[in-house]
């Protein structure tokens, strides 16, 4: 039960971006929007992702950790698809231009290499043969802060306190990775 909860609750961003689009059709710049909606998602759901470890005292959510982060990937996903289909309209050279006159873009594709790395090894089988690579996460998440500051022409107080929070989970996380390794 906690399971379907989970996953319906992770669909919510999608599918408020699908009323928004075709419903509603309240929003001027499609392309920018999808940007904004899959990015930030992913973004929130892959940083969550490594909190899980540091709150299961108070919520377990280990054993949905793969599903979680294979939603970051989804919305990472479909953030690409915007990109190459609806931004790129499959231009292969618009792509190399883009990439050129903007380097931010280089840095997402790499952090979604990495994603798509950790999401095809991350059935149990795999996941026991290439566990020690998906620590690149936290390279992945760097990359996409980069990305993200890089991507605004200017920050907004809210895009700072998101900066603000990342940077703090950054620190809790380092925290607890020095405290288990001092534990060994
Ligand atoms: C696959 C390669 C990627 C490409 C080509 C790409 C492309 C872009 C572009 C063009 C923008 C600017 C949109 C605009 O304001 O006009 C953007 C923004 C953004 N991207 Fe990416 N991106 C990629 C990977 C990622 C990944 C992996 C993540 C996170 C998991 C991500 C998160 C974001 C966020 C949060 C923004 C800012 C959205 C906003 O504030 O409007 N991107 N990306």
């Amino acid at each position: 039960m906690k399971r379907v909860i989970l996953f319906l609750t992770l669909l919510i961003p999608f599918f408020y971006l699908l009323v928004e689009l075709f419903i509603l059709q309240s929003v001027t710049d499609p392309i920018k929007y999808i940007y904004t909606i899959t990015g930030s998602t992913a973004t929130v759901i892959l940083f969550f992702t490594i909190t899980i470890s540091m709150i299961r005292k108070y919520i377990n959510l280990i054993p949905y950790r793969r599903m979680i982060g294979l939603y970051g990937f989804f919305y990472a996903f479909l953030h690409l698809l915007n990109f190459y289909i609806l931004d790129a309209e499959l231009d292969f050279s618009f792509v190399i231009k883009e990439s050129l006159d903007k380097p931010f873009i280089y840095l997402g594709m790499i952090a979604f290499f990495i994603l798509l790395f950790m999401a095809l090894t991350s059935t149990k089988k795999l996941f026991a043969k290439y566990n020690k690579y998906h620590k690149f996460v936290y390279l992945a998440l760097i990359l996409i802060t980069i990305h993200f500051i890089m991507a605004q022409k200017s920050l907004s107080i809210l895009q700072f306190i998101y900066i603000g929070i990342i940077l703090l989970i950054s620190y809790c996380k380092l925290l607890q990775q020095i405290i288990n390794k001092n534990k060994i």
